[in-house]
């Protein structure tokens, strides 16, 4: 089915001016990138939008990356698009990553990893709703 992710490009990367070849890679596995916007989050931002890992170790460390710089954030659209999306973004740690996947590529460590991607069909309505209205998407 065709389906819709949401995608984060970190700070880390578009840090380093990285947007336009990570979207390369989106748009070579077939992904349509159908919105997208470059915003910096504010802290509470970053926090509302991991509140899932707000038990975790990293919470505060990945909340306050989040928000050191600004962020692409985008829909990506496209046949099972949030399977696609991680099997391009590849595993979360950059040393697990498989060659040729955007975190083999350029992330810099578990933390600062590039890319997030939806992990689910329920996540992905979420997150998408996060950031975006219906009418900022252009299929
Ligand atoms: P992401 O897909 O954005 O979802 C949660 C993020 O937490 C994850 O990518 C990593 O960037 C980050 N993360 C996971 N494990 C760690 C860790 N051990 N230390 C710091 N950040 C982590």
């Amino acid at each position: 089915a065709v389906e819709r992710t949401l995608s984060i490009i970190k700070p880390d990367a578009t840090k380093r001016n990285l947007t336009g070849k990570i979207n390369a890679k989106f748009e070579d596995a077939g992904l349509r990138i159908v919105a997208q916007k470059r915003i910096q989050l504010t802290m509470a931002q970053a926090g509302q939008f991991y509140i899932v890992h707000k038990d975790r170790p990293f919470y505060g460390e990945l909340c306050e990356f989040m928000a050191s710089k600004p962020v692409v954030v985008q829909v990506l659209e496209g046949e099972g698009a949030i399977l696609k999306n991680r099997e391009v973004m590849g595993a979360t740690n950059p040393a697990d990553a498989a060659p040729g996947t955007i975190r083999a590529e350029f992330a810099e460590s578990v933390g600062e990893n590039s890319v997030h991607g939806s992990d689910a069909p329920e996540t992905a309505a979420e997150e998408i709703a996060y950031f975006f209205s219906g009418l900022e998407l252009v299929g």
